[in-house]
């Protein structure tokens, strides 16, 4: 769990208040059940024990028979598994298993360099695709299916587990028909609010750790960010006060930084959860992120000295009792940022984790999945789509078209 806090200049804080009815009327559109596509919001208290226990069960047997497991997506259906199983890394899992990505650039050096990784290994892939029709997940789907089809001949399909939407989709059919084992995804929940599904759970399952804990600390944050009142609701707070800093302060950029390397994955799933659902209409705030006490001796002149168009939000670990000497001057090292960025009015939220763990883990990405659903509405965006991400792809598809013809080879 982790305690929020703030420090925005004095003479904005009595804004929040102002924002009270909006972010009520906000909050009840999102709770609503008529929005489209909020399935992930009572999803871990709908999430059936069957469902938990199949997967536990699959990734033991995933760990018992294979040396290597490659996780296969890109964007929502990457990012959060990733961001998960590197927040926990330090925090006694069990892995036994070595863990790859793929999918997520289309290098060609970086995937025959892991093709070659994997030359000894026995290993399994897990596709994760909720439309089952995104090139970079496709492309690097087919390439690791024919090293499966060398290695293993008939039996390559017992080593692909498939993630994808419940019903409809390319990758669904050819699940079916070639016998992999599925996890549905539920057809109202979108990629980047996915990753307290199968999506997220079936990787850190692999990778050791359990997922009961990681489900039971998104319930709690059900229960304690679920009132639509200002006052009583952190979650509701932190988009507010995403709000001031952009519309009172213009602050139009977000710092998400954190003072322990393990949270380099979950400041990228905060960037593509923010960037990818608010930034539309020509409105949003730019999410972008640092790592310290590195970006200190970078990045640190710029922010005390340079163009204040940024707020920031701070990741810490609270040092335990007889804690390491680096945890004890990190602390020091943070809590002397926090005061220069105060003296210098640049606002700040701070994130507080006590631990580091599973159930940590639930609650803190909850929250931040329901924040970023509300400062979106607040912003009157719709949180849930991504048409400008079309854009490129219809011109990735002309191109490709464009090259076959003139190259059927
Ligand atoms: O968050 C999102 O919705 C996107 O980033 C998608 O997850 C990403 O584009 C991959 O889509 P899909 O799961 O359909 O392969």
């Amino acid at each position: 769990m982790f305690s929020f806090q703030y420090n925005f200049p004095p003479d904005t804080l009595n804004l929040i208040d102002h924002y009270e009815a909006q972010t009520r009327a906000a909050h009840q559109t999102l709770t609503g059940e008529k929005m489209p596509m909020t399935g992930w919001l009572q999803h871990p208290a709908r999430i059936s024990e069957e469902e938990l226990s199949r997967i536990t069960e699959t990734a033991a047997q995933i760990r018992d028979k294979n040396d290597a497991f490659v996780l296969i997506g890109i964007g929502g259906s990457y990012i959060g598994a990733r961001a998960c199983i590197e927040l926990l890394d330090n925090h006694n899992a069990n892995k036994n298993i070595d863990f790859y990505y793929a999918g997520f650039n289309l290098s060609g050096a970086y995937h025959s360099a892991l093709k070659e990784t994997l030359h000894d290994k026995d290993f399994t892939i897990c596709v994760v695709s909720k439309s089952g029709t995104t090139m970079e997940t496709a492309m690097t789907f087919t390439y690791f299916k024919t090293l499966l089809k060398e290695r293993y001949g008939a039996r390559y399909a017992e080593h692909i587990y498939v993630v994808t939407d419940e019903m409809d989709g390319l990758l669904r059919r050819e699940a079916e028909e070639e016998g992999y084992t599925t996890f549905a995804l539920d057809k109202n929940i979108g990629g980047r609010y996915s990753v307290l599904t199968s999506v997220g759970l079936l990787p850190a399952a692999v990778a050791g750790y359990d997922i009961n804990k990681i489900i039971a600390g998104a319930q709690a944050a059900i229960d304690a960010f679920g009132s639509s009142s200002l006052n009583d609701n952190d979650c509701l707070k932190y988009a507010v006060l995403r709000r001031i800093a952009e519309e009172r302060l213009e602050k139009h950029i977000e710092i998400f930084s954190a003072f322990e390397p393990r949270f380099s994955s979950f400041l990228e799933w905060l960037k593509q959860l923010f960037g990818e659902s608010e930034g539309k209409d020509q409105k949003g705030i730019y999410p972008t992120s640092l790592l310290y006490t590195r970006d200190l001796h970078a990045m640190g002149q710029f922010l005390q000295q340079g163009r204040p168009g940024f707020f920031e939000s701070i990741f810490s670990v609270r040092p335990k009792d007889h804690a390491h000497p680096f945890d004890i001057q990190n602390d020091i090292v943070c809590r002397a940022v926090k005061k220069a960025r105060a003296d210098n009015s640049t606002p700040i939220c701070t994130f507080y984790f006590d631990e580091i763990n599973e159930y940590a883990f639930g609650y803190a990405a909850y929250f931040f999945e329901k924040a970023c659903a509300v400062s979106c509405l607040l912003t009157g965006v719709n949180p849930f789509d991504q048409p400008g991400v079309e854009v490129y792809k219809a011109e990735v598809k002309r191109l490709s078209k464009e090259l076959l013809q003139n190259d059927p080879s």
